[in-house]
């Protein structure tokens, strides 16, 4: 018994096909990303996105990322910007919990992706800064993380992987029954 043959499947890539993500396709992956679990049901998520065809909008995401992902993600038929809430609605307290969630918001969509072989690649490397001044960003949001996302083609599949260098810590490292002993 191995992990789910989706979870197997998925990666980074740094290539896309050159196809638009079909609206049924992206309706059904927001879905997924809706229907995520958040503290208080809050629900803190915001996403901000284009298709590479709105050459204007897509540009100024392209603009906010760091050198090296631009390289690549310019090319992605979809960039989306992840953005949280700060404060908790309902009595505008802040919001431990409101980037863990987009971000689980976004494992939800990252996942269910794959099942139409749309692949993302999450990015770190972007300007907080420009994002908020560029998009008109109020000062009860943060932008969180830049999303690529693209359909792989079937052929460059093994070959788009090959180029990867992936690993993982060991279970033991990372799961302790009951006792944290690690102190590095
Ligand atoms: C929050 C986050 C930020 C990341 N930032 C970048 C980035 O700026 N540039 C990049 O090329 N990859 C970035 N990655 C991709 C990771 O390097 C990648 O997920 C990791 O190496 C594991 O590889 P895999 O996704 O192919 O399994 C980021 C991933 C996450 C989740």
């Amino acid at each position: 018994m191995g992990i789910h043959q989706i979870l197997k499947k998925r990666f980074s890539p740094n290539h896309f096909l050159n196809k638009p993500i079909d609206q049924n396709h992206l309706d059904i992956i927001f879905e997924a990303g809706r229907w995520s679990p958040s503290c208080f049901n809050e629900q803190p998520w915001r996403f901000l996105y284009a298709h590479q065809h709105q050459t204007e909008i897509f540009n100024n995401i392209v603009s906010c990322l760091a050198e090296k992902n631009q390289e690549w993600a310019k090319y992605a038929p979809l960039l989306m910007i992840s953005i949280a809430k700060k404060n908790f609605s309902y009595n505008n307290k802040p919001n431990k919990w409101a980037r863990y969630d987009t971000g689980q918001s976004v494992a939800h969509m990252t996942i269910h992706a794959m099942e139409f072989n749309i692949y993302t690649h999450q990015m770190g490397g972007f300007s907080s800064e420009k994002v908020i001044e560029i998009f008109n960003i109020s000062e009860h949001y943060e932008p969180v993380s830049v999303i690529a996302m693209g359909y792989l083609d079937d052929n460059l599949y093994e070959k788009e992987l090959s180029l990867k260098e992936r690993s993982r810590k060991d279970k033991e490292e990372i799961f302790m029954n009951g006792i944290f002993n690690i102190n590095d």
